[in-house]
């Protein structure tokens, strides 16, 4: 430990002089926030009470308690890497929430953020009836197992498959599907989109595939560049792989069945690429906007569209 660690571990005694130390040192630093928060008085209130345990509606009184000086030590080191590596916060505190759960998360995997969370927890309404719950589900470059996982609290009678196709991230997504005790009717399975799936049908396919393009990934900041390049590059327009996803869905689609995609800023590129197809993007609450669905009947209508643009790309 440096001197002046030394000497702050000393210095700052309470939960209220470390959440202050934490803001200044985000303030002095260049920080990005787009990982749950976005400002250093939240960034800092997370950190400081995540790492403690503590929940986030903590009562004040206990702001003055002192902590200990493993905490104190702790805390310190929390705050310095998150300045000087610019570490996501949920990568330091090993814990992600989506879609009101929580998630574990590192840098294996993509730290969740997908508006899908308000479609799921919306029920997927008006483009799944409650009448007609999807049987079997399908999350498509799945990560951590959010989306997957977030499906299968809001379907309790559906079977979900996750798939992905870094065994890395899988790893992660298994360690949720028991975190979440969903291990009879949730599975793993490694697959290169959909590979590893000849035969399968499902109700409900849901996807956020990598898709950022060269131009956004080459002015990402460093807390972006922690997570795995290969959940986020998808060439040139972003999208490499939602060109395969609109082609080959169809196919593993039940005939009434939905597939629900996040293309993020690749909006503009796709819908450039088939002005004759009326994607269906979602109008979140939250204003995130690059969220389309299709029905298996649009995909229908226009698959030779979608199978030409595969075949140009790779020409
Ligand atoms: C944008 S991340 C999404 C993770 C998660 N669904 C979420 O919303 O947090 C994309 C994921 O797609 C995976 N991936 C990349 N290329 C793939 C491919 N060809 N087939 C299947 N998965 C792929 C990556 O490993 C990564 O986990």
């Amino acid at each position: 430990m440096s001197q002046s660690t030394t000497s702050l571990v000393q210095e700052l005694q309470t939960l209220r002089d470390f959440i202050r130390w934490a803001i200044t040192s985000f303030n002095r630093h260049n920080l990005y926030y787009g990982h749950g928060t976005d400002n250093a008085w939240d960034e800092a209130l997370h950190l400081v009470l995540g790492s403690l345990h503590l929940p986030w509606d903590t009562d004040q009184r206990l702001l003055d308690a002192r902590l200990t000086q493993l905490e104190r030590e702790k805390l310190l080191e929390l705050i310095r890497r998150r300045c000087e590596e610019h570490t996501p916060l949920p990568y330091l505190l090993g814990e992600s929430w989506f879609a009101g759960l929580p998630f574990k998360v590192d840098p294996r995997v993509l730290i969740p953020r997908s508006p899908i969370s308000e479609l799921i927890e919306n029920n997927f309404s008006p483009w799944i009836s409650e009448a007609a719950p999807p049987r079997r589900i399908l999350d498509l470059c799945t990560g951590s197992g959010c989306i997957g996982i977030a499906c299968a609290y809001a379907f309790p009678t559906a079977q979900v498959t996750l798939t992905d196709i870094s065994e890395d991230a899988l790893e992660v997504a298994e360690d949720n599907i028991a975190r979440h005790h969903l291990q009879d009717r949730v599975f793993a399975t490694a697959s290169d989109l959909f590979s590893a799936l000849q035969g399968e049908r499902y109700d409900l396919i849901v996807s956020n595939p990598p898709y950022v393009d060269a131009t956004d990934l080459s002015l990402m900041p460093d807390e972006y560049r922690q997570e795995p390049e290969l959940a986020l590059a998808a060439g040139e327009d972003g999208l490499d792989l939602v060109r395969v996803i609109l082609a080959e869905a169809r196919q593993y689609l039940s005939d009434q069945g939905v597939l629900v995609v996040e293309v993020g800023n690749s909006e503009e590129h796709l819908q450039a690429l088939f002005p004759q197809v009326p994607f269906l993007w979602v109008d979140f609450e939250s204003q995130a906007r690059g969220v389309f669905v299709l029905t298996a009947e649009q995909l229908d209508e226009f698959q030779a569209d979608f199978a030409a643009a595969v075949n140009d790309s790779s020409s």
